[in-house]
């Protein structure tokens, strides 16, 4: 099948990517003239394990990229819409750039015979598709639904292991509003081992969200228990490894500590609050979900002056930037906030993380940053670890630099050291 993929972030590349090598020929599309250069000499715009070597094996062959939609479309018989969401000041969902993509592939849809499926990869509230995307298309290109297909296909990829969660997915959802379009969606999937999960563009839009709001409730569910078992002397830790054992519960997704960032989970579960309360429901549930979670970096500060006392003039390492481990990506990352309120309370912040020491840079002018632990605990007088690094579990002498060793540890990454005053967030 031919593919034009709208959008290069990690899900537009990675799905091209994916799809080329499933056999497809793929067409990406984006504005930025950059990206689209660096996708045609085969070189990744963002850092995806697995990613570059397939945009070396087939740029130039199955893959390109170009920033012309006419050609795109004239050259393919499906086009993926993967552009950001954002959110907007209130957390509601910003559909500007998936309005504009639409609006640009009705006016291509114009001047092209034959059927073209557009499907919305984004992520997008429940009735996105059917509302404003549909809607857009056709009055731009004169069409009407029927002439072409319309579906929606989320997608359900962990950043920084996007690629094996494409080429292994445990579930494909593909909702349509009519059979042909959705026959075609499924097509593409041809070769990967997934039952396909068939319904209509807004079941599948929910799918999304719940999926997401599902995994969110159970981090801030983990938190909250983690919080208790913390006044109460227990480790929360010993409690979750119990309570996974259930299989109506599981074992994954039970870490408590500083909470949960990254662009997907904050952002969608807004998003979902601001749906709901849009068609008149109050989401109590998903409220407390973000509550939680924007509690626990506050504990993070809180334990530490609750030991040391004024932070003021005080060397405080933070260990972990980026929003999870194996990647450099710093949105909505709990070291922002814990960041933040140290530097308002007039502390000196030291920092290192493998990856994400640039992309915090241009937050945070104010804060130190190092290119080893060692180097960011030297003369520190206590060490918050805010990611789950690997490298971080191994960490020992390097702790003997510090001042005065005090180690808050939000991720539940290391094991205490005898003469290091070891203290879990939640357990
Ligand atoms: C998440 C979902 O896991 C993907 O399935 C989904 O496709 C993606 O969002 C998306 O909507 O595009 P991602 O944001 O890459 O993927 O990150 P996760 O690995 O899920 O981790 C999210 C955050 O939760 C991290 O900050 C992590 O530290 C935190 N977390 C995770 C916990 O605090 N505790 C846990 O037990 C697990």
């Amino acid at each position: 099948m031919n593919i034009s993929v709208i959008g290069t972030g990690y899900v537009g590349t990675v799905s091209a990517a994916c799809f080329a090598e499933l056999g497809h020929k793929v067409i990406c599309v984006d504005i930025d003239r950059s990206k689209i250069d660096q996708i045609n000499a085969g070189i990744p715009p963002i850092y995806e394990e697995g990613l570059s070597e397939l945009l070396k094996k087939h740029a130039g062959k199955n893959l390109s990229a170009t920033s012309d939609y006419d050609f795109a479309l004239m050259n393919s018989e499906v086009s993926l819409i993967s552009v950001g969401t954002p959110s907007d000041p209130d957390g509601n969902i910003d559909l500007g750039i998936v309005r504009a993509a639409s609006t640009s592939l009705g006016a291509a849809l114009k001047n092209k015979n034959g059927y073209h499926v557009f499907v919305v990869k984004s992520t997008v509230v429940p009735e996105t598709t059917e509302k404003v995307v549909l809607p857009i298309i056709e009055k731009n290109s004169g069409k009407h639904q029927g002439d072409f297909g319309i579906a929606m296909n989320p997608e359900f990829l962990r950043e920084g292991k996007a690629v094996y969660d494409f080429m292994h997915p445990d579930k494909i959802v593909v909702g349509s509003m009519d059979k042909r379009s959705g026959d075609i969606v499924a097509s593409l999937y041809r070769g990967l081992e997934c039952e396909i999960t068939r319904t209509n563009p807004r079941t599948a839009e929910m799918i999304k969200y719940a999926n997401n709001a599902f995994l969110a409730t159970k981090i801030s569910f983990s938190n909250e228990i983690g919080n208790i078992c913390k006044e109460l002397g227990i480790d929360t830790y010993e409690v979750m490894k119990a309570v996974g054992k259930d299989f109506r519960i599981g074992p994954n997704f039970l870490n408590a500590g500083a909470g949960f960032g990254g662009s997907c989970f904050p952002k969608d579960v807004k998003a979902l609050i601001g749906k709901a309360k849009e068609i008149g429901y109050e989401p109590i549930l998903l409220k407390s979900v973000i509550m939680v979670n924007e509690g626990q970096p506050g504990r993070m500060v809180w334990l530490l002056k609750s030991r040391i006392g004024t932070l003021k003039g005080k060397k405080i390492t933070v260990l972990g930037l980026a929003f999870k481990n194996d990647t450099d990506d710093i949105r909505e990352s709990r070291a922002i906030p814990v960041i933040k309120e140290l530097l308002d309370n007039g502390a000196i912040v030291s920092a290192y993380d493998p990856m994400a020491n640039e992309n915090m840079r241009k937050i945070f002018k104010r804060v130190e940053y190092h290119s080893s632990a060692e180097d960011a605990l030297r003369g520190s007088d206590a060490c918050l670890v805010m990611t789950e690094w690997d490298e971080f579990k191994s960490l020992e002498s390097e702790f003997d630099v510090m001042k005065n060793k005090l180690l808050i540890d939000g991720r539940h990454m290391l094991t205490p050291k005898r003469d290091i005053e070891y203290i879990g967030l939640c357990w």
